[in-house]
């Protein structure tokens, strides 16, 4: 029997349009689920919002919204993208959807029945002034190793020291300012240590063929005894106390899902939704034993799939999923994308450009392969290979055949072609079975490079037969008939085999061959005497301005969001408190990235005493060393230094940042009106 395939991608939140990174996984997918649809397979490919969670929660109230119209006016824009870039889910639902409040609990009360959900009391921050408990990233402090101040509760970006938030030295809510208190609160556990779930999930993640072998290696870890000899996975903390915006747990008043218990139940409620339209149930489609279940998801995430989610279903008596495909980050140029800001390549402003949808999509698969790998997007590489490629080798086929087959032969193709003609199709149509296992595969760039070579073979027989000098010859009808019918039916497989990738251009070319939607098995059946329409033009080369444009800043730097709120003011000191400080004029002399960390650059300060002091400062992701070299600054000039995991720190430059960067993005170093000499005492 052909397999029944239920895929989906990860679930976007539902706080902030989409970028590159979810573009390129959409498309991934998308892919995949037409290439297996060409093969006839059934194919059911859903999607979802992860509404929920306190970020969001937080979001909606600082935007004065409720969370409910919040994720809805973020899901209305979902559309321009996804039909922007031809990208074909069946459905998208919504993790607060009805469907979806009554699988998670439907779940957690299987789970419970099982024996693998365990309540316990846990001592958690709360914010007394919010009156909230506070997930970790809301918190902030003085780091317990280096004294760095505004650092996460979870990892100091200076020092690298990892810690627990009650770790933090003068711990502050970054929601409220306030002095956070410890509070004891029972939460919901899912017992993952429970000898049950560590067998299965050896059995499920093991496998043949259900995992990338790094994604087995990663997990490999997860399961090796911890350092204290204790083996076994630890206990999932799945409950969050109110105010949360999520659903609630069964017989717990007041007692919410972690939005990560209740996200990967999406993908079921956003099935379920989908097939109610053709009137199925879950349960009856699941009773197939042919269902095979696919997720498409960031490396990120893996654990949270390829731990929580099989047992999750399993232990709830359901089927795990078949396959969790994992890819890597989108780079462009070779810069890392932040996860809350995109690339330099805004999706939405691409279409706008009036750049391609099908450009975009050739270009991530030429680099797609099956592996865990970062993908970087690289314009040059991008105009290198669609105009070469895609125009240069494919399109130009039928450019330089159709108009002699319109004009000449009134639109019909030849019956039949002359011996080298029959070749070259001979060779195209023996690559099926390999180009469509490649696409299974995922190995997308291989197929690519395997149907370019097979056009350029056909580019080899149009330059060896010459149409235009053909068609000057008096008597060279026939051959000239035989030379162009074998470039449009090579064209119509080459077409057949992009068809995943480039699926609107494959119908522009369906209604130029006046042929039915193709599938792979058409690549056999030749057009034979078959009438095609006039030709008209296909597609376009890239005009590589336009990209220049795509990836330039945009005319006015991204305005900085109006503060919401803003942190609170510290405790009164006075003059002589403040005079304790030496701020001085400086002058960064050299900058630099430093090995093995992503956050801090090496600045070499001149702050006027004959010498230049280094200084380590968090502001890589925000600044290249480039921008910052002969700028004048202003820098603490008497902090005790600091020993750090890559050299001693004398001081620090000063830079404005908001205590909340989820909302408030960006870090500003200040910088003193000309004039201003290094060593002067700012006061
Ligand atoms: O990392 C994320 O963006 C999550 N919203 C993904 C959820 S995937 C699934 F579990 F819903
Ligand atoms: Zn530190």
């Amino acid at each position: 029997m052909q397999p029944t395939y239920f895929v989906t991608t990860a679930l976007p939140y539902a706080n902030a349009p989409f970028h590159i990174g979810h573009m390129m996984e959409y498309i991934q997918a998308d892919i995949w689920v037409r290439a297996q649809r060409m093969r006839g397979a059934t194919v059911h490919f859903v999607c979802a919002d992860d509404a929920h969670g306190a970020p969001i929660m937080i979001a909606a109230e600082k935007a004065g919204k409720t969370p409910q119209q919040f994720v809805a006016e973020v899901a209305a824009g979902r559309a321009r993208y996804l039909d922007g870039f031809h990208i074909g889910f069946d459905h998208w639902h919504s993790t607060d959807a009805p469907e979806n409040h009554a699988l998670a609990q439907q779940i957690y009360l299987d789970l419970k029945a099982a024996g693998l959900i365990a309540t316990r009391t846990i001592e958690q921050f709360y914010d007394p002034d919010k009156g909230m408990f506070l997930p970790d990233r809301f918190i902030k402090g003085e780091c317990p190793r280096c004294g760095a101040a505004d650092q996460y509760g979870d990892a100091c970006e200076v020092c690298g020291a990892v810690y627990a938030p009650t770790d933090l030295k003068k711990p502050y809510s970054t929601l409220s300012g306030a002095t956070p208190v410890l509070r004891a609160s029972e939460h919901h556990f899912f017992k993952l240590s429970d000898p049950r779930c560590l067998s299965y999930l050896r059995d499920w993640t093991g496998a043949a063929g259900r995992l990338q072998p790094e994604v087995l290696n990663k997990i490999s870890e997860w399961f090796a005894p911890r350092e204290d000899g204790s083996a076994g996975l630890a206990d999932w903390d799945i409950s969050r106390d109110a105010p949360y915006f999520g659903i609630e747990i069964p017989d717990a008043p007041g007692k919410y899902f972690y939005v990560w218990l209740d996200a990967p139940v999406g993908y079921l409620a956003s099935l379920q939704a989908w097939l109610a339209r053709q009137g199925q149930t879950l349960e009856a489609f699941f009773a197939n034993p042919d269902v095979r279940q696919v997720h498409f998801i960031g490396k990120d995430i893996t654990y949270f799939h390829t731990l929580f989610w099989p047992a999750m279903l399993h232990f709830s008596g359901r089927k795990a999923p078949d396959h969790v495909f994992v890819h890597g980050f989108v780079t462009v140029g070779g810069a890392k994308m932040s996860k809350s800001r995109g690339t330099g390549i805004s999706p939405l402003r691409y279409l706008e450009l009036g750049l391609n949808p099908e450009w975009l999509r050739y270009y991530l698969a030429a680099k797609l392969n099956s592996r865990v790998e970062d993908l970087d997007i690289n314009p040059e590489d991008f105009v290198a290979r669609v105009n070469s490629d895609l125009v240069g080798k494919y399109i130009n086929i039928a450019s330089r055949a159709a108009g002699f087959i319109t004009k000449r032969f009134g639109g019909q193709l030849a019956a039949t072609l002359d011996a080298e003609g029959a070749a070259v199709l001979a060779q195209l149509r023996a690559a099926r079975p390999q180009i469509e296992q490649l696409y299974e595969a995922r190995e997308y760039g291989r197929a690519l490079r395997d149907i370019m070579a097979l056009a350029d073979g056909v580019n080899g027989y149009v330059d060896a037969h010459k149409p235009w000098e053909l068609a000057k010859q008096a008597g060279a009808d026939a051959a000239l008939h035989a030379a162009c019918s074998t470039c449009i039916e090579a064209f119509r497989v080459l077409t057949i085999y992009l068809k995943p990738v480039l699926p609107a251009l494959a119908a522009q070319v369906e209604a130029f061959l006046q042929v039915p939607p193709l599938a792979f098995a058409d690549a056999d059946t030749p057009l034979g005497a078959h009438t095609i329409a006039p030709y008209g033009h296909l597609m376009q080369r890239v005009d590589a301005k336009l990209l220049d444009e795509l990836l330039a800043p945009p005319p006015e730097a991204t305005p900085a969001p109006a503060l919401p709120g803003g942190e609170a003011v510290a405790e009164v000191i006075t003059i002589d408190d403040f005079a304790q400080v030496d701020l001085r004029i400086a002058r960064i002399e050299a900058a630099e990235r430093v090995e093995g960390s992503t956050k801090l650059l090496r600045l070499l300060l001149d702050v006027g005493e004959g010498r230049t002091r280094q200084v380590f400062s968090g502001i890589a992701a925000h600044y290249t060393p480039e921008q910052l070299v002969g700028k004048l600054t202003v820098a603490v000039a008497n902090l005790a230094p600091r020993k750090m995991k890559f050299g001693v720190s004398e001081g620090m430059v000063l830079a404005a940042s908001h205590a909340d960067e989820q909302a408030t993005p960006g870090v500003f170093v200040l910088e003193p009106w000309p004039g201003a000499q290094p060593g002067m005492r700012v006061r």
